[in-house]
């Protein structure tokens, strides 16, 4: 049976009160569109980054990793268009002096908020800039990264003298990015600081419509065995107007949000713009020469450009679930294993009877390996519905059997099913159901 859609004011609400997510700075009344992730929210946040590392660097023996600097010579944001082009239209109201980007607005000469006239529009840049060292002029002028992709392609060369990857192979990472967004919206879907998971495929010209292929593929198949669900996934293939500047042809991978269809992650095929753009304005030669067939060519790009904070409000999106059940009810988030923030939740069944001694060596043994959680609180039906409504896959109780036999219940969160397992076993029967799946996902 398809699930009831959630709202976004159940998702907030229960961010907040599990501790995925709070407002930035809270206790001054928060700042706009700036959030922190919470004991559990940053848990999920680094185990959906960890998921990404492994299914793009880590599966593909042509991936390699970098972690470049957010802030680059000045010259990198003139070669990339971003200084000259990287900008929104902006337009003010007359009457209530609020802020809108043009091109969002239904009715462009009217204020959505007051109904009041609007200014003509005028371009805005949404770089961050900010001063290198102690005086405040042009010259010392630097930008935090509006994308992560540019630290790849300035280190193309360094990379390439540095491994003996050959093109085509590509080079991933993960950081953060940051854009004075005119509009933000929608809890974490669009804020001005935020976290982007990209990889640049380095292509011969003439190859570059086979790869953007594969690479659609590939990243829809990544959300799948996230446990997206598929329905609510599709391609949006960018029209002329909506192209980048670097862009020959682009998808956007969307998700149908509970405020309707956005984008999730972009694949550009961004052609040999970006390499000899650079080329041009560092003056170093970034052609790239193949020894075995002796050409000599600058590389296109296929770029797969992810934002890490758009999945997490993915993920919560789409596992979220009020469940009605034949005696009560519960909230359930349907977490993939390996992202969940707590993997298993290990209860005493009573607190007495040395049951919870054991449950506590059981804790301190999964600990090394596995976040886990140890609860003795209320009835267990309770702990279960605790744990269920944070996304945990897995709850271990320890009963009275257990110190006749060495084995434990295991309660799987979504089918709620129980199996029995000796205490020696525990660690590689998670192994197998938590790590495991991307070998039937390859
Ligand atoms: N390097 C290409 C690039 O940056 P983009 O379509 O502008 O392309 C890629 O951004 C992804 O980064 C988006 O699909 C989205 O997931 C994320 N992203 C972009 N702007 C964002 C913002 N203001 N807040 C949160 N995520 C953002």
């Amino acid at each position: 049976m398809a699930k009831a859609e959630t709202t976004m004011e159940n998702l907030i609400s229960l961010c907040k009160r599990r501790g995925f997510i709070f407002q930035s700075s809270d206790i001054y009344g928060g700042l706009s569109s700036c959030y922190d992730y919470g004991p559990l929210g940053s848990d999920l946040k680094k185990n959906i980054k960890e998921f990404w590392w492994r299914w793009m660097v880590q599966r593909h023996e042509d991936i390699v990793g970098l972690d470049a600097s957010i802030l680059m010579a000045p010259q990198v944001w003139e070669a990339s268009g971003h200084v000259e082009g990287f900008t929104d239209p902006l337009v003010d109201c007359k009457k209530c002096k609020h802020r809108f980007r043009e091109d969002l607005l239904l009715d462009p000469h009217k204020c959505p908020d007051c109904g009041g006239e609007l200014t003509e529009s005028r371009q805005f840049n949404l770089m961050f800039k900010t001063y290198m060292g102690p005086v405040e002029d042009d010259a010392s002028i630097v930008y935090l990264r509006p994308e992560t992709a540019q630290g790849i392609y300035v280190n193309f060369p360094n990379v390439v003298k540095s491994t003996r990857q050959r093109v085509p192979f590509g080079i991933a990472q993960i950081g953060k990015a940051f854009r004075n967004e005119i509009t933000t919206e929608n809890f974490i879907f669009r804020t001005r600081e935020f976290e982007q998971m990209e990889m640049q495929f380095f292509v011969k010209p003439g190859t570059d419509m086979e790869w953007f292929e594969k690479w659609k593929q590939d990243r829809i198949d990544y959300y799948k065995a996230l446990n997206i669900r598929p329905e609510k996934l599709r391609f949006h293939q960018h029209g002329p107007d909506e192209l980048a500047h670097y862009a020959a042809d682009a998808f956007d991978i969307q998700y149908e949000f509970p405020f309707g269809w956005k984008e999730l992650e972009g694949i550009h095929n961004r052609t040999d713009f970006d390499l000899s753009r650079h080329e041009k304005f560092s003056g170093k030669d970034l052609a790239y020469y193949d020894d075995l067939t002796k050409e000599k060519f600058i590389p296109y790009i296929i770029e797969t450009s992810a934002g890490a904070d758009r999945t997490v409000l993915t993920v919560l999106a789409d596992a979220y679930e009020e469940q009605q059940l034949e005696k009560d009810s519960r909230t359930v988030m349907h977490f993939a294993p390996e992202i969940a923030p707590v993997k298993a939740g290990v209860f005493p069944l009573v607190k007495k009877d040395g049951l919870p001694e054991i449950a506590h060596e059981i804790t301190d043994k999964l600990r090394p390996h596995y976040q886990v959680f140890y609860d003795e609180g209320g009835a267990v039906g309770r702990r279960y519905r605790r744990q269920d409504e944070i996304g945990t896959p897995y709850c271990i109780t320890v009963d009275f059997q257990t110190k006749e036999d060495e084995t434990v219940t295991i309660r799987e969160r979504d089918s709620m099913e129980q199996v029995r397992v000796k205490i020696p076993e525990l660690r590689n029967w998670l192994f197998e159901k938590i790590n495991n799946r991307l070998d039937s996902n390859s």
